[in-house]
């Protein structure tokens, strides 16, 4: 089932190292921590899938929500002509709503990190959308800064990064990536920006911490792609998810426990943990409207418009880059 190294094509090689070197560095240093983005692997993105169907994760429900009554002024402020740039694309549900808005759209461009989703992604779209052109770019958003792909035909580069995934990055790292976007987006860029806001803290609990044991198999699936791809014993039972909200930093932290003082051997190495010792795996920032014109205006973007919920859970905003 691991399948012999020599199966592997080249890119798998290299992903498998930059795994293996992150997740090392990551648990030698204290406070130990590993990237998030390894917790999408195939089954990962899956489990996050299933995730944003939860009861308690209103996230995307509400997303979706405002999403569809926004569309067409979306579409509208856009302008004819354009190309949507898809960070983290995922399974882009959401995408098809602007992409119906968007009728003349000259590209779509998902771009995401795990090859099987958006390959997956890309056939579904060119299935149901046969006059759009689709042009899948995996890429770690993070880093990507140079189209592989000609959009010289696009009057407008309009960039959309739902899923409030701006916040699973630090407020420093969220202003970096929007400044790259900003450049790869060009001056007539556009940018359409998700982001979950500030609310009562047990709502935000419950969202991270579901009733069915979802996210907790999420942050767990992390352990198991360990022991898969890095020859490590994990014993996934002597370890547990943990997430809670954090009011003074203004944002949600996930981490994995361990149940008990043991001693795991990941790529050859020996990690002792204490019992209750965690590991980090991701930051939920959430904001309130401050902070994302404060986001912006970093990132020399200017907002153009806000919609939400009425309960204010979530806000959609429209950026557009400022001269
Ligand atoms: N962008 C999502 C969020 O911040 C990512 C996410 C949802 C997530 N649930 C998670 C990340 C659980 C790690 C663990 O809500």
């Amino acid at each position: 089932m691991n399948g012999s190294p020599l199966l592997l094509d080249r890119a798998e090689v290299d992903d498998r190292s930059e795994f293996r070197d992150a997740v090392l560095a990551g648990l030698e240093q204290r406070p130990r921590a590993i990237p998030a983005k390894f917790l999408y692997d195939s089954r990962g993105s899956a489990l996050f899938d299933a995730i944003c169907e939860l009861p308690e994760y209103y996230l995307t429900r509400t997303e979706t929500e405002i999403l569809r009554r926004a569309a067409s002024e979306i579409a509208a402020k856009a302008g004819p002509g354009c190309a949507l740039v898809e960070y983290g694309s995922g399974s882009s549900v959401k995408s098809r709503l602007l992409i119906e808005a968007m009728r003349d759209l000259v590209a779509y461009v998902p771009v995401d990190i795990s090859r099987q989703h958006l390959d997956a992604t890309a056939n579904r779209l060119r299935r149901d959308y046969p006059a759009l052109r689709v042009e899948p770019v995996c890429a770690d958003y993070m880093t990507f800064d140079r189209l592989p792909v000609d959009l010289s035909a696009a009057r407008r580069r309009v960039g959309f990064f739902p899923g409030s995934t701006i916040g699973n990055l630090t407020p420093a790292e969220g202003t970096a990536f929007l400044r790259r976007a900003r450049g790869l987006l060009g001056g007539s860029g556009a940018m359409v920006l998700g982001v979950d806001l500030k609310k009562d803290p047990r709502r935000l609990h419950d969202a991270y911490n579901d009733a069915a044991g979802v996210t907790a198999q999420f942050t767990l699936n992390l352990l198991r792609r360990m022991n898969r791809e890095l020859d490590a014993n994990f014993d996934l039972s002597a370890f547990a998810h943990e997430a809670f909200y954090n009011p003074v930093e203004g944002r949600i932290e996930i981490y994995f426990r361990s149940l008990k003082p043991q001693t795991v051997t990941v790529a050859g190495r020996s990690f002792a943990f204490a019992e209750g010792e965690r590991v980090h795996t991701e930051y939920s920032y959430k904001y309130d409207d401050a902070g994302i014109a404060l986001l912006a205006r970093n990132a020399d973007f200017a907002i153009a418009e806000t919609w939400t919920d009425p309960a204010r859970q979530f806000a959609v905003v429209y950026l557009v880059a400022s001269p």
